[in-house]
């Protein structure tokens, strides 16, 4: 039996814990097989309790004794906890449990990666450490000793005592133990310092395998702009002398807050100019913000229960979108945000895992590290700064410093906190907490020529979603701006603030009918659906002074050309194509905002737009248009092709700055289409002069799709079979660009090659996540991708349940498609569902896909 059985937790029943903690001690002894984790914690009656029954969580752990003031006890012991008789007073209790951290594959509690123990809390890993109240509103100091022969030790806090074999540890900041970490290896450091804003001088860290020391200079760049950042921003210090990261291999997620020692996944740390991609960098250097915010809006202030996630996922994913907003450019992050969620978060809100930002009930709460909480909880704190403004959200952010520190916090809470800072009604607000799914916003114009009023009628609703019929109108901010005929701003963006079903908002005294520019900067996440025809969002795409808006006019245009091209084999709309031309030859356009442009909607995105219409998707008809619409591209650019690629080359030592990552982004952008014309010539000559994997990557996908790949991927293969990130690029790219009805075949050849090792969620991600995003491949009509996708999820279930569950997301629009389709992924799901001793992860989502 893997897990206890699985039950259903909701936030309605929450209670406190019948005790609070003075104090954690713990000593672990390492060892492989039979690790020895020693605790002594001053518990004492939590005088806001009711329920005083003294049970400890605890898996997977062998029991050698436990004491209550050192008394031996035998406390009564299933496979989810202890319980135990305990005075009403303050007592200690003590245990001493065997774990063995190198059979874990689980990846959660204390695991091993390549020879080095490291651990993962977060959510409820922590019960497979030791016996403890693994909630978080139970919050500690802990002081560690670990022992160990491996040369680095570490685990939260400050450094205290050490010496051959063991180091001690000690963490003054009350923490939930979901923050606690241990970390014990023959690494490597990268070290440097920082010096806060009021003086205080901290040592950082970046502790890696020997071999990656080359690859930490970005990341501790990113660390010490990140604290400055938060210092200046939101006037937040670090509060440790040290803050150490170390870089794992074999990692579920990709990285983790713990307390002055976060642990990342490697892929989400490591970066060098020759095996990292511009993404790459990007990604890096907003993740270790975001495990660096966390210390603030997740640490110092924590979720009292698991269901206020989005509490501090939320907003720390807000705050390292500012935070990539203000290192990079500010519209260019905008859309990349706005694309992921759309490709993410829309299809979740809208399809059977549809759920509250703030969930209301879980059977595995690793089920709801989602899109939507962390995702859309973003968007919903940016709406609630839009709305008040930012001197006022700053502002409401110092009170809820200043009042929550040292606290397990609400989302009441924190409504809380902006009510009494800005002194406004967020009643309505909160329903973007408890109400999912994604509203329709529907406009109507209307222009009275002879008053010169202009009104906008704006309706609202949302389909109804799981568990949820009846819908609220929601307090949605739509910004607007007017345009004048010759393109002129004559109405600067205002807020209008939509509280009801339907809702009207006139603009008076004008000369003329003016163009709205609607929903700038993506103001609220919602769909719009806007009657215009393609001559207004042409005219958008040239004219519109918002980036975003201006971006969007460009993507609808093509999406709805792809429409057409779909539903009535129309020919490409010529509006779009030279509207492209134009915005690509502009060349006081930032370079990364024209790749931006080149973009169009990607097939499952064009699925989730027809199967919204009520129609079936065909994924073969949508994988032609797409491809159609980009030869068509290629053809109406061919004229400024060369050039553009000519102009967007960057001379000098490779940077991963933003504005070098723009050129090399439209550049690659440029040899795409170029590729299309050349039969991939262009291509093969950036693939032998490349001197960075942007390049270099870039330029064997284009290859792949001339099919002149073959040689170009044997040589990639022989240059970086020693490292682990570059191998799993190679083992996803080939995937990525194979024809429909090989992607199967091709993605189960890749399951033998003897570099595939499924216990690593890297490698298994980059090669089993590339077979269902593929839209056309994934659902070619043999079924054969189902199939695969299921054998093996069956297989690494056992393993891995949270790599698996999160995986089984990849089937959660099955319903979109024809009923031969339905039909054939039914059949996987069920299979899956029936696999014996399934995990309770993997048990939740399957059932909730199915509905
Ligand atoms: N706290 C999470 C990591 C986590 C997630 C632990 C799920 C346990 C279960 C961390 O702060 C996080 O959110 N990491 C993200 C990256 C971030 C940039 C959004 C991740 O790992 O994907
Ligand atoms: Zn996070």
């Amino acid at each position: 039996m893997r897990d206890a059985a699985p039950q259903t937790i909701y936030l309605k029943d929450y209670t406190p814990f019948g005790y609070l903690i003075d104090g954690v001690q713990l000593t672990f002894k390492l060892h492989p097989t039979q690790t020895r984790v020693l605790s002594r914690i001053q518990f004492r009656p939590n005088p806001e309790a009711t329920d005083k029954t003294f049970f400890l969580h605890g898996e997977q752990l062998k029991l050698i004794s436990a004491k209550i003031d050192g008394a031996d006890i035998t406390p009564s012991v299933t496979d989810a906890g202890l319980t135990a008789t305990v005075p009403d007073a303050p007592f200690v209790f003590e245990a001493e449990v065997e774990i063995s951290p190198s059979t874990n594959f689980a990846l959660e509690g204390l695991y091993m990666s390549n020879g080095m123990y490291c651990t993962q809390c977060e959510a409820e890993g922590f019960r497979k450490i030791t016996y403890y109240p693994d909630r978080p509103d139970v919050m500690a100091t802990f002081d560690v000793r670990v022992e160990g022969d491996e040369k680095v030790l570490l685990s939260n806090g400050n450094p205290g005592v050490s010496g051959p074999g063991f180091a001690d540890w000690s963490d003054p900041w009350k923490k939930p133990a979901y923050l606690f970490a241990l970390v014990a290896g023959d690494l490597i450091n990268h070290p440097d310092r920082f010096t806060t804003k009021s003086g205080k001088d901290v040592e950082l860290n970046i502790y890696v395998r020997p071999g990656d020391e080359g690859k930490c200079a970005f990341g501790m760049q990113a660390l010490k702009k990140s604290m400055r950042w938060d210092e200046y921003v939101y006037g937040r210090e670090y509060d440790l002398d040290i803050f150490n990261i170390v870089a794992v291999d074999d990692f579920n997620m990709g990285a983790m807050e713990n307390k002055g020692l976060n642990v990342f996944n490697s892929s989400a740390v490591l970066a060098s100019p020759e095996t990292s991609t511009d993404a790459n960098f990007e990604r890096i250097e907003a993740i270790i913000a975001h495990e660096y915010f966390h210390n603030w809006t997740g640490n110092r202030i924590t979720c009292r229960d698991w269901f206020q996630l989005c509490l501090k996922e939320g907003l720390t994913v807000y705050r390292d979108q500012q935070f990539t907003a203000d290192m990079r450019s500010a519209p260019v992050a905008r859309i990349d945000n706005v694309l992921a969620l759309r490709a993410r978060q829309f299809p979740e809100d809208q399809g059977p895992l549809s759920h509250p930002v703030r969930p209301e009930q879980f059977q595995e709460i690793n089920n709801f590290y989602t899109s939507t909480v962390y995702e859309k909880g973003a968007e919903v704190i940016g709406m609630l700064k839009t709305l008040v403004g930012d001197a006022e959200y700053y502002k409401a952010l110092d009170l809820y410093f200043d009042r929550h520190d040292g606290d397990a916090a609400t989302i009441e809470d924190w409504i809380t906190v902006f009510q009494d800072s800005t002194g406004r009604d967020l009643t309505q607000f909160k329903l973007w907490y408890s109400q999912s799914g994604t509203p329709k916003l529907s406009i109507r114009e209307e222009w009275d020529a002879s008053s010169g009023t202009f009104t906008l009628h704006f309706t609202q609703s949302t389909a109804t979603t799981p568990g949820q019929t009846t819908k609220d109108a929601k307090l949605i901010p739509i910004a607007v701006g007017l345009l004048a005929a010759d393109g002129r701003e004559t109405h600067a963006t205002r807020i209008l603030e939509m509280t009801k079903a339907d809702q009207s908002f006139a603009f008076t005294g004008l000369s003329a009918r003016p163009v709205p520019s609607i929903l700038r900067g993506f103001s609220a996440p919602v769909m719009l659906d806007q009657n215009i025809d393609n001559a207004r969002r042409a005219f958008l795409l040239a004219h519109d002074t918002d980036a975003f808006n201006r971006w969007e006019a460009g993507r609808d245009l093509a999406r709805d050309t792809l429409l057409s091209m779909i539903r009535n084999d129309a020919a490409p709309n010529p509006d779009y194509l030279s509207g492209l031309h134009a915005v690509l030859s502009d060349s006081d356009l930032d370079p990364a905002y024209r790749a931006l442009m080149v973009g169009q909607p990607s097939e499952t995105e064009l699925a989730g737009v027809l199967a919204d219409a009520g129609e079936t998707p065909d994924p073969a008809k949508i994988h032609a248009a797409s491809e159609a619409l980009r030869d068509a591209k290629a053809k109406a650019l061919a004229d400024i092709l060369p050039q553009l690629y000519a102009e967007n080359q960057v001379t000098g030592a490779y940077e991963p700055d933003a504005t070098g990552a723009g050129k090399r982004a439209l550049g690659n952008a440029a040899l795409s289409m170029l590729t299309r014309l050349d039969a991939g010539e262009a291509a093969e000559k950036q693939y032998s002069t490349a001197d960075n994997m942007t390049l270099q990557l870039a330029a064997l996908a284009k290859l792949l799709d001339a099919g002149k790949g073959d040689a170009a991927l044997s040589a990639f293969y022989a240059q970086w079979k020693e490292d682990r990130l570059v191998i799993d690029k190679w083992f996803a790219l080939q995937i990525m660009h194979a024809k429909p009805q090989d992607v199967a075949a091709v993605t189960a050849k890749l399951t033998q090659h003897t570099d595939f090792d499924m216990k690593n969620p890297n490698r298994f991600r980059s090669v089993i996540g590339p077979l269902a995003a593929h839209h056309a491949g994934f659902h070619h009509e043999s079924g054969d991708a189902y199939s695969l996708l299921a054998d093996w999820l069956i297989k690494l279930d056992p393993l891995n349940p949270q790599t698996t569950a999160r995986m089984c997301a990849a089937c959660q629009t099955w319903k979109r498609y024809d009923s031969a389709r339905q039909a054939k992924i039914k059949i996987q799901l069920e299979r899956i569902l029936a696999t014996p001793d399934l995990s309770r992860d993997t048990t939740e989502m399957i059932t909730r896909i199915l509905g």
